[in-house]
């Protein structure tokens, strides 16, 4: 199942550490398996179920969002180079791919088609993702960035990782909306 991750993810790629790109897939695997999602309905997901005819996907909003956080992190060292905040690019990128996963928890397979299921009025994905993040061992500071991004994350002290990823979803989210 890793292979449909890659397939639908190809950004895992760009995290240099191989065991957290290991540890990132591993989650989605994890996710993916909890309610036998397929390929074909993984992609089938909308961006959300809260307005009708959605075009954008849920997985291509996870992709468009983690490559405009790698485009914001490029223009920031070539602009401000060593003045710039530190930022860890492949926390960013594991962040960033794995803030929405919990969705695939949150949603659930009703005749052929995603619904949001009980499970996730109780718990919203980005306590699930921080669930699957600590049970494959993924570093604290992926784990903040999966924790703050949404409204769950307002009020907190952000990193810098958080800060990009939750501006780049909400400019995507907004759009849409
Ligand atoms: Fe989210």
């Amino acid at each position: 199942m890793k292979d449909i991750v890659v397939k639908l993810l190809p950004e895992v790629l760009e995290i240099q550490d191989k065991t957290l790109q290991e540890q990132v897939i591993d989650c989605w695997v994890d996710a993916i398996s909890f309610r036998g999602w397929t390929e074909e309905l993984l992609r089938s997901i909308p961006f959300t179920l809260l307005a009708e005819n959605v075009k954008i996907t849920f997985i291509d909003h996870v992709r468009a969002v983690c490559r405009m956080c790698m485009a914001v992190d490029d223009v920031l060292i070539d602009i401000h180079g060593n003045r710039r905040t530190p930022v860890n690019r492949d926390y960013l990128i594991a962040g960033a791919l794995l803030a929405d996963v919990g969705k695939l928890l949150e949603f659930e397979i009703v005749d052929g088609k995603p619904q949001k299921s009980n499970y996730g009025k109780h718990i919203r994905h980005p306590f699930s993702g921080v669930g699957l993040a600590f049970k494959h061992d993924l570093p604290s500071e992926v784990m903040h960035v999966i924790a703050t991004h949404s409204k769950e994350g307002a009020g907190e002290k952000r990193s810098p990782e958080s800060i990009i990823f939750h501006h780049c979803d909400f400019i995507d989210f907004d759009l849409v909306k």
